[in-house]
C-alpha cells in the first residue's frame, strides 16, 4: 500500500491517497480546537491517543455488528481506513446532561437520564454545526429515511457498547459524537471515537477525563490522554 498526495487536512486528522482508489490514509494530528476553531492549541501526543483508542473501539464494535472504515493500523498515528462518502451529520448521544445540553436548557451538568438521548447536527463549518430536527435532515436531503434509521440502529449499539467498555475503565461515558459514511451504498461508521469526541467522568473522582480539559482550561491535558489510552489499553 503506497501513500499517495495529500487530500484533505481536517483540524484533527490529514487524509491522504492510497494507490488503491477504495482506501485513504489517515493521519492523526496532536491540533487541538475548540468552539468551531475559535480556539487552537496542541496536545502532545493526542494523535498517537486517538489513532490508537478509535482502532481498539472500532474493532470492538465490529463484533458487536456496527461496521465501520476500520482496514488496519499503520502506525502510531496511521490508519487505513476503507474511503466514504461521509453523511454531513454529526451524531451525538448523550447519557448525562453537559456541555451544550446543559447550557440550551439552563440546566446542570450530570443529570442522568432515564433514556439515552440521540440528537444530529448539520456538518457544515461555515453554519457553526448548527442542531437539526430529523426531518429537516430528510428535507435537505442530508440522509435517506432508511439511512436514518440505520444510524440510529448503530449508533444505540454504540452506546451501549462503549458504556459497559468504558465503566470497565472507571470511565462513565457521558456523551459521544460519531460519524458515518457510506461505502458500497451501505452506512458504515467512520471517523474517530476518542477523548476528543467523548465526555468521559472518572468514576472514582467525578474528574473529567476528556477533551474538556482542554476546552475549559483545566490543565493536565497531556496526561489525561496518556491516562485514558493507559485504561483502555489495559496496561
Ligand atoms: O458540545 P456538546 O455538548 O454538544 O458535545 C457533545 C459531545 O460531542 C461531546 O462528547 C463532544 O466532545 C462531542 N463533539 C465533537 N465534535 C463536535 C461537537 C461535539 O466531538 N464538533
Amino acid at each position: 500500500m503506497q501513500k499517495l498526495e495529500q487530500l484533505y487536512e481536517g483540524k484533527a486528522k490529514k487524509v491522504f491517497k492510497t494507490d488503491d482508489p477504495k482506501a485513504l490514509i489517515v493521519d492523526y494530528k496532536d491540533d487541538a480546537t475548540a468552539f468551531n476553531g475559535e480556539k487552537k492549541g496542541q496536545i502532545a501526543g493526542k494523535g498517537v491517543v486517538n489513532n490508537t483508542m478509535t482502532n481498539i473501539i472500532f474493532k470492538i464494535l465490529e463484533e458487536k455488528g456496527v461496521p465501520t472504515h476500520l482496514i488496519k493500523q499503520l502506525s502510531d498515528r496511521e490508519t487505513l481506513v476503507k474511503a466514504v462518502k461521509i453523511l454531513p451529520l454529526e451524531v451525538i448521544m448523550r447519557n448525562v446532561s453537559a456541555g451544550s445540553f446543559a447550557k440550551r436548557y439552563g440546566v446542570e451538568e450530570g443529570i442522568e437520564f432515564d433514556e439515552p438521548t440521540f440528537e444530529v447536527s448539520y456538518k457544515n463549518d461555515d453554519l457553526g454545526d448548527p442542531l437539526m430536527c430529523e426531518s429537516h435532515a430528510l428535507a435537505l436531503k442530508l440522509v435517506t429515511k432508511e439511512q436514518l434509521e440505520t444510524v440510529k440502529k448503530y449508533a444505540s449499539i454504540v452506546n451501549e457498547t462503549l458504556k459497559e467498555f468504558f465503566l470497565e475503565k472507571g470511565l462513565k461515558l457521558i456523551d459521544f459524537k460519531i460519524e458515518f459514511g457510506l461505502y458500497d451504498g451501505e452506512v458504515i461508521l467512520a471517523d474517530e471515537i476518542s477523548p476528543d469526541t467523548c465526555r468521559l467522568w472518572d468514576v472514582k473522582t467525578g474528574e473529567k477525563m476528556d477533551k474538556d480539559r482542554f476546552r475549559r482550561d483545566l490543565g493536565n491535558v497531556e496526561e489525561t490522554y496518556a491516562e485514558v489510552l493507559k485504561r483502555v489499553k489495559n496496561d
